[in-house]
């Protein structure tokens, strides 16, 4: 069943072993997305290894999604002790390739003088285990070592099904694996997981959070900032968590790397449990002193957009449903409205019409589409692929001669319901968005390209007379170009 298969070389780490079959079989096999198969780079499979404390008796190890086995072996390298390990995999050629990376990994661990005893379960993870998710199980490990699959599934697969407790809108494979794998480690015992890091905040994993973070507390948590070089194709940063099964809190190691070539040169730190996962089990990462300080600026602000009586939307232009109105020449105001999309949102500056498609919008037909022309700040909702995720704000002044603009669906848009903003409102508000400092907030607790107007909703802000005073000195005729931001602030960078 394994012929072709590359034969260990003499002396041959085991986890070198998986890592040189998996390359063999990326070679000729592109590797199956459908089923999320990422093979971890060795380097990353030997330090989340490293990670896992391992006590001094035999280990009851856990692989779910254990792909060519390679954080097992991994496992077996760096600690002492005799493991029985289960592991899970549910794409029958791979599980044979699994099976002979454990079989040579078991024989390097006798060269050692210890024991492995395996069992590869080609079965569906979460469907075996998911009702542990509901009523205590017996089958207790020591140890999980995971890099789960990640791919999204429809309400209506079974395996959301059956882990309903820890779904909210659309699932992610992985959070149920994190879910599953840790209800059945014992008390006391550790999981070491990679993962993307968007469980980390938004509202699509809050019922995981709260479930998961109810039994498991974060000891260690490791951050990668490039988002594709660990993985190629996850265009996400990746986040390696070390937690226990435990009702009590200690001290957090956080640390951070750019990829996984450079684990060596590493950031790190040690802070309180309160201070990375809050009450409403938002994972915050302050990786330096630097945005500890900041995020304990901006959490003392009191005020938000509704104590202000402002208010976030997403743009209502959908194009492919209106397409019928949008149009690339128009006459403004007659028969036409601007359309803004993203692309005409610049840092503080709003730019229309554009060489850009469908800058125009046919009154005739769009009145539920069109907004009064008053001033807004315009958001846009995702950052560009290449770079690190960026709030980009812009004032729009109500500036264009017509008497509504359409807002492409790409764009946020704050606005007072039961009123105007000001002037000097919009374009404070407009530098704050845009400002190092808030950018800095953000990425403590999010590290998604997207930026949604529940984020926003639920961002503290200052006085709202610190915001009207950072507009009218950006606006005056003796601004000298120091940032209105951090004068008012008094932060003198
Ligand atoms: C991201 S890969 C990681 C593989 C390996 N753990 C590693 O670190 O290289 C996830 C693995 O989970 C397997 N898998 C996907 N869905 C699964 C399921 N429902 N149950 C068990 N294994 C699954 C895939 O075939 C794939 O090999």
């Amino acid at each position: 069943m394994t012929l072709g298969i590359p034969r260990p070389l003499d002396n041959e780490l085991p986890a070198a072993y998986a890592d040189r079959v998996g390359q063999w079989y990326m070679s000729w096999n592109k590797t199956n997305k459908k089923l999320g198969q990422f093979f971890t780079p060795l380097s990353v499979a030997r330090f989340m290894a490293r990670l896992l404390p391992v006590g001094n008796e035999r280990l009851r190890l856990l692989d779910p999604g254990a792909g060519l086995g390679i954080l097992s072996a991994a496992l077996c390298e760096v600690s002492d002790r005799d493991i029985e390990l289960v592991a899970y995999e549910i794409d029958a050629e791979i599980a044979d390739y699994l099976d002979a990376c454990l079989s040579y990994t078991q024989t390097w661990m006798k060269t050692k003088n210890r024991t492995l005893q395996y069992r590869v379960v080609r079965d569906d993870f979460v469907l075996a285990h998911a009702k542990t998710l509901y009523e205590s199980s017996d089958q207790l490990h020591d140890a999980v070592i995971c890099n789960p699959p990640y791919f999204k599934l429809s309400k209506n697969d079974p395996r959301a099904q059956a882990a309903e407790i820890v779904v909210y809108g659309q699932p992610n494979i992985y959070a149920l694996f994190m879910a599953v794998s840790a209800a059945i480690l014992r008390p006391g015992g550790y999981a070491v997981y990679i993962t993307p890091r968007s469980y980390a905040a938004g509202p699509y994993f809050s019922r995981f959070r709260d479930y998961f973070f109810s039994y498991m507390r974060p000891r260690t948590i490791h951050l990668f900032e490039s988002r594709d070089d660990v993985f190629e194709e996850v265009l996400q940063e990746s986040m390696i968590l070390l937690a226990e099964r435990s009702g009590y809190d200690s001290d957090i190691l956080l640390s951070s790397s750019v990829a996984d070539t450079d684990l060596g040169v590493m950031s790190k730190r040690i802070t309180s449990v309160a201070q990375v996962v809050g009450k409403d089990n938002i994972l915050r990462l302050p990786l330096t002193e630097q945005d500890r300080e900041i995020a304990e600026l901006v959490n003392s602000w009191t005020g938000n957009l509704h104590k202000y009586n402002m208010e976030i939307s997403t743009g209502p232009v959908v194009p492919f449903r209106a397409s019928h109105l949008v149009t690339s020449a128009g006459e403004v105001p007659a028969t036409h409205a601007p359309l803004l999309w993203m692309q005409n949102i610049k840092p503080m500056r709003c730019e229309w019409p554009q060489q850009h498609k469908g800058q125009y919008l046919v009154l005739k037909g769009a009145d539920k589409l069109v907004l009064p022309n008053q001033n807004y700040v315009l958001l846009r909702r995702f950052s560009a692929k290449e770079e690190r995720q960026r709030l980009t704000a812009a004032p729009y002044f109500a500036n264009l001669n017509t008497p509504v603009i359409g807002l492409e669906n790409h764009l946020n848009y704050i606005y007072r319901p039961k009123g105007q903003l000001l002037d000097d409102e919009t374009r404070g508000l407009a530098l704050l968005l845009n400002s190092d400092l808030i950018n800095q907030y953000f990425r403590t607790f999010s590290g998604s390209t997207q930026v949604n107007a529940a984020e926003i909703r639920s961002l503290p802000l200052p006085p709202l007379d610190a915001i009207i005073e950072m507009g009218r000195l950006a606006a005056g005729k003796n601004f000298n170009g120091t940032d209105p931001v951090a004068t008012v602030l008094g932060i003198y960078a």
